[in-house]
């Protein structure tokens, strides 16, 4: 029998395509190599002959994409010698700074807009033992302090305008590639700040440049679709948005902080932007629990939301293979899952057999 190498985390397995060297002190907690995960009911039950994976970014340590870049961003900043690090979030940024802090042995200071965050991500930031600022602000107001603070404090921005967290979450695009042997011809993600579009974009580019010597597989690379709720779309309305609003807390941001490199990623891919209604998210959300078993939270589906609907009107042909992000964990939002299911209340009888039998044959 032969023994298969422990999984390290993915600054080991792509350590010669990010920056650290042999004496770096490697902040992991196994983040990475999560399942790409192909979606069997959906595809049949819109009538579409259309491959579509996930990439389950949900069942990273901390339950989001962030941990790619986190591992990264932390590695760095205790080899540079940072003692504290900082972020402003709408939830999976600060809860993903918390547990690598607590990793690294440093401080984490996590700004984050009061009552906006899920949670989920609340409960694991408050466990991880984060110094956590609530501010009566949303979280644009929050980036626009925390960068004006690092001038003011000792501490490492871990916000993804700190380039090692892109190195970090480019690793995904790494993974997908290796696994499928090709790049898809679309992928989808939802879009907040565009940190993580840009990342993709960046390690598909990387993967391809690197073919040319045949140190990857493909030279190809996906058209990047990227998806907004409606009342926080400033990509699709092509400018900034003061007051943005959406039931998907992750990507309630009007200010992205990436605008040029997301723009970018979609003009070089051939690919768009567009918005998705609240209703569209959550349908999509409840769609892929009901009838792939998989439960990731409301933001993240607004990828498949947008691949929905472009598969729907032909705008990603059928033969197409579609990666969607999923980018962070059902478990992470309790409360709009279980304001979803209002109407499916679990039943309350008798503890005995009899009881019991009947619940269940009554409803078989
Ligand atoms: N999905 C989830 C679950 C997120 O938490 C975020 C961003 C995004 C998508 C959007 O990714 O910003 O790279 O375009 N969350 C950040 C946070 C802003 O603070 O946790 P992006």
């Amino acid at each position: 029998m032969s023994i298969r190498k422990r999984y390290t985390g993915l600054i080991e397995t792509y350590r010669d395509r990010l920056p650290v060297s042999e004496s770096t002190r490697i902040i992991s907690i196994g983040e990475g190599n999560t399942p790409l995960i192909q979606l069997q009911n959906i595809p049949r039950l819109i009538g579409k002959d259309v491959d579509i994976y996930v990439k389950f970014e949900g069942l990273n340590p901390t339950g989001s994409f962030k941990d790619r870049g986190m591992t990264m961003a932390v590695t760095k900043a205790v080899e540079e010698g940072s003692q504290a690090i900082l972020c402003a979030s709408t939830g999976n940024t600060s809860a993903s700074a918390a547990a690598y802090a607590v990793r690294a042995g440093i401080k984490a200071f996590v700004l984050i807009p009061e009552g906006k965050i899920a949670l989920g991500k609340l409960a694991q930031t408050l466990m991880y033992g984060a110094e956590i600022i609530q501010i009566n602000g949303n979280f644009d107001v929050g980036m626009a302090l925390v960068k004006q603070l690092a001038d003011h404090a000792p501490v490492t921005i871990v916000n993804s305008i700190n380039p090692y967290r892109l190195e970090g979450q480019k690793t995904a695009a790494f993974e997908i590639v290796d696994e499928l042997g090709t790049a898809p011809d679309f992928h989808c993600l939802p879009v907040g700040n565009a940190g993580n579009i840009s990342a993709y974009w960046k390690g598909y580019s990387e993967y391809a440049r690197a073919s040319e010597n045949l140190k990857a597989v493909t030279d190809k690379r996906p058209v990047m679709c990227g998806y907004q709720a409606a009342g926080a779309a400033p990509f699709i309305s092509g400018k900034m948005i003061d007051h943005p609003e959406t039931i998907a807390t992750a990507i309630r941001i009007g200010h992205p902080q990436s605008w040029d490199k997301a723009w970018n990623a979609q003009k070089e891919s051939g690919g768009w932007f567009d918005a998705m209604t609240d209703e569209q998210i959550l349908a999509a959300q409840k769609m892929l629990s009901q009838f792939e078993g998989i439960f990731c939270e409301p933001a993240s589906a607004t990828s498949l939301a947008g691949a929905l609907q472009d598969i729907g009107a032909g705008k990603i042909p059928e033969g197409s293979s579609i990666v969607c992000t999923l980018t962070g964990n059902g478990l992470k939002d309790p409360d709009t899952a279980i304001s979803q299911c209002k109407d499916t209340h679990p039943v309350t009888i008798d503890a005995t057999l009899d009881a019991v039998k009947r619940a269940i044959l009554d409803r078989m």
